[in-house]
Order: C-alpha cells, then sequence, then structure tokens
C-alpha cells in the first residue's frame, strides 16, 4: 500500500493498494490527525536559545495570536529528533495546570527536516528578569513567586514527573504576573521502585546533593532542593550556591548547612561518591548567618527545603502550607505584580559579551575546590545557563 499524496486537496486521506492499484479511504478512527506546518506562523524575533532549542516570538497567521516557537534541535548522528525532545513533548502533551506552560500543538518545518512546539507565549523570564532589575523582588513579590512555583512542581509530582532542571531560567512569567514553569527537555516520569537514572541532571548550581555524591535513584526532592535555591537567589538577589566545579559546588553547600552524616542522612556513607574521599568537617548550619533578616517562618522553609537527607525533604504541599505565606508581608497576588519591561535582548547582548570574555579568559581555571568567594556577578549565571 503506499500513501495517495496527489488530489489531496479533494480525495480525503487514503491508500493505493500495490497489488490491485485499488484506493481506499483512512477510516476516520484509523487517522492520528496531521500536524500544522511552520509556514503557518511568521516569525518575530528570537527569544531563546538553550541546550536543546532554538525559541522565537511568532504570530500564527490563522488566529493572529502571539505564540512562542520552540524548535526541537535534531540528533545528526542518529538522523532524527533528539529523545529529549520526544520526552518533552510527550509530557507536555499530557499535563495542563496553570503554572505549567501550555503546549498548544506541535508543528512541522518545510520538508520535515525540522519540528517545532507551539507553546503560549510569556513576556518574561526570571533569569533575564534577575539579570536586570535594578531592585530586587520585594518579599510579597517573592512570595507570590515562589506560591505559584510550588503549585506548579505539586501538580507535576501528582503526576509522577519529575522536571530535573529547575532554575530560574526554565521559569517563565506572563505580563498578568502567572508564573509557568518551562523546559520539559530532562523531565522524566518516574516509577515506584524508581529505576537508575543518570545522575548529571540538574544545572550544577541547582543540583540537589544527593545527585551530587553520585545517587540514582530520582525522587521528586531533587527538584525541591532547586526550588530552594530559587527561592534563596530570588530573596538574596544572586544565586545562592554558585558553584564553578562539582567539587565546588559540595564546598559551597557545606559551607551553608555543615557536612552531612549518616545519622541526619541515612546511607549517606554508602553513597557511590563517598566511597572515593571523605568531606571536611563543617558542624554549622549557617542558613541564618546567609539570610539575617529573615522571619523565623521564611528560614524553616529553607530548612526543610534544604534538608540532606531527601526522604526527610519537604513536598510542594509541605512548602504551600508553610506558616511563611501566611504571615506578614502576605504575598502579592499575580494580577499586581508589577509589569516590567522585557530585557530578553539585552540578555542577548550580554551573552555576546560573554562570549568575548569566555574567550579572554580562556586560561582560567574553574576547578580551584575550596575557593568560595561571594560577590556574584552577572556573567556567571549566563555561564551557568551555557553550560
Ligand atoms: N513559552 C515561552 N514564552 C516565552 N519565552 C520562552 C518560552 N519558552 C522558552 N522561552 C525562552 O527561551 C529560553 C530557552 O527555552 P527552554 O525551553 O528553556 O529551552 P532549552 O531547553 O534550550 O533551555 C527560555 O529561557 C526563555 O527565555
Ligand atoms: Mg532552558
Amino acid at each position: 500500500m503506499t500513501s495517495d499524496k496527489t488530489d489531496s486537496k479533494t480525495k480525503p486521506p487514503g491508500f493505493t493498494s500495490f497489488l490491485t492499484g485499488e484506493w481506499t479511504e483512512l477510516k476516520e478512527s484509523d487517522r492520528l490527525g496531521k500536524c500544522r506546518s511552520v509556514t503557518d506562523f511568521e516569525k518575530l524575533n528570537r527569544i531563546g536559545e538553550g541546550t536543546y532549542g532554538i525559541v522565537y516570538r511568532a504570530r500564527d497567521t490563522d488566529s493572529d495570536k502571539i505564540v512562542a516557537l520552540k524548535k526541537m534541535k535534531l540528533d545528526s548522528e542518529k538522523d532524527g529528533i533528539q529523545v529529549t525532545g520526544l520526552r518533552e513533548i510527550n509530557i507536555l502533551l499530557n499535563i495542563r495546570h496553570k503554572n505549567i506552560v501550555e503546549m498548544k500543538e506541535v508543528v512541522v518545518g518545510k520538508s520535515l527536516e525540522s519540528i517545532f512546539l507551539v507553546m503560549e507565549y510569556c513576556e518574561q523570564d526570571l533569569a533575564s528578569l534577575l539579570d536586570n532589575m535594578a531592585a530586587p523582588f520585594s518579599e510579597p513579590q517573592v512570595k507570590c513567586i515562589m506560591l505559584q512555583l510550588f503549585a506548579g512542581l505539586q501538580y507535576l509530582h501528582e503526576n509522577f514527573i519529575i522536571h530535573r532542571d529547575l532554575k530560574v531560567s526554565n521559569l517563565l512569567m506572563t505580563d498578568k504576573g502567572c508564573v509557568k514553569i518551562a523546559d520539559f527537555g530532562l523531565a522524566r516520569r518516574y516509577e515506584i521502585p524508581s529505576r537508575p537514572m543518570t545522575p548529571t541532571v540538574v544545572t550544577l548550581w541547582y543540583r540537589a546533593p544527593e545527585l551530587l555524591f553520585g545517587s540514582k535513584t530520582h525522587t521528586t526532592a531533587i527538584d525541591i532542593w532547586s526550588a530552594g535555591c530559587i527561592l534563596g537567589e530570588l530573596l538574596a538577589h544572586r544565586p545562592l550556591l554558585p558553584g564553578r566545579s562539582e567539587l565546588h559546588q559540595i564546598d559551597l553547600i557545606l559551607d551553608m548547612l555543615g557536612t552531612p552524616n549518616d545519622t541526619i542522612w541515612p546511607g549517606f556513607s554508602s553513597l557511590p561518591a563517598l566511597e572515593n574521599f571523605t568531606l571536611r568537617k563543617q558542624p554549622y548550619n549557617n542558613l541564618r548567618h546567609t539570610f539575617p533578616w529573615l522571619s523565623e517562618a521564611g528560614i524553616r522553609l529553607l530548612y526543610i527545603l534544604f534538608m540532606y537527607d531527601p526522604a526527610k525533604r519537604a513536598t510542594a504541599e509541605d512548602c504551600l502550607q508553610c506558616s511563611y505565606f501566611k504571615e506578614q508581608p502576605s504575598p502579592c497576588d499575580p494580577e499586581f505584580m508589577p509589569s516590567f519591561p522585557q530585557h530578553r535582548l539585552k540578555r542577548k547582548q550580554m551573552k555576546q559579551a560573554v562570549k568575548k570574555e569566555k574567550r579572554k579568559s580562556a586560561d582560567e581555571s574553574f576547578n580551584s575546590f575550596g575557593d568560595s568567594s561571594s560577590g556574584i556577578p552577572l556573567l556567571k549565571r549566563i555561564k551557568q545557563d551555557n553550560s
């Protein structure tokens, strides 16, 4: 049988038999549906480029609506779409929540060489906002963002999905102050009991200690750790744990939380990375020193987000119930989040500046274990996003 492409405008879809030459109409129930073409969209400008795709702002010429088009990168060796892209499509097709970016459809490029995800367009991403805002978010605004993040995470985790790459550049915000979790390129469905997974997911600065110590069991707790890093970053107005290597990342965590042991984290000393080295002893939890101005309830929230033992770490639901969100100052209503000028273009220019800077400092080593310098320049976040 061959699919009959001729006369496709007048004939319903069907097949011509190789043997008899007879044409058969394809029953409605057997059709999988078809994708629109990317030529139905007018590309307006490029708004982002990350690890797995290029993102454009575009206009749907049928509906006149503005959308985001994410071009999936192809795997040149395997001659097809990367598995991360397939996972992203598969997961986004099956979820719907106001705090998760909505995927409207998948469209194909000319001659099927490329695939695009059509997503609702969000005016901001939090990384660009943080890099360009003159003043930090106020506490009511931070609470508003975090409540929305936890609501989106609660939905994902209830549906057995772990995002595995939560960071500020993967959090979008509409001009109505609605926060949306985006970029499901590394997201996975999990099973109980869990199967081993690669430990090198999650951008370094937001990576949970169990992953840094080589655990292959991934639980929803890795997203909760990343959410803690995001809360810290929003409150401090700079990345909380900006490690330059995995060892440096561990060092920064020890500085902030003290050295873990088997009493607070049963099974800790059997984690793969600890077979080869022992950790220096740092007996103090310094969360209170890191955020001296934060209320007790705020510190308590950070404590439960940064529990070393993933089994004891808070769930998204625990966080939503946390008294930090109930005490004064109250979270601001998303509708009343200030509108911000769009900073994406500035970010693009900064990325170009970073490339120049990188070339200049090609000799610079980023593996100096033990150097926990603070005062993080803006350029560092962009380096992290690009890595
Ligand atoms: N729906 C969207 N609306 C607006 N901007 C978006 C949207 N999706 C992605 N972006 C922008 O594109 C960037 C990269 O997209 P992302 O999905 O994170 O891809 P990658 O996997 O390549 O990191 C984001 O950081 C954001 O700035
Ligand atoms: Mg991304």
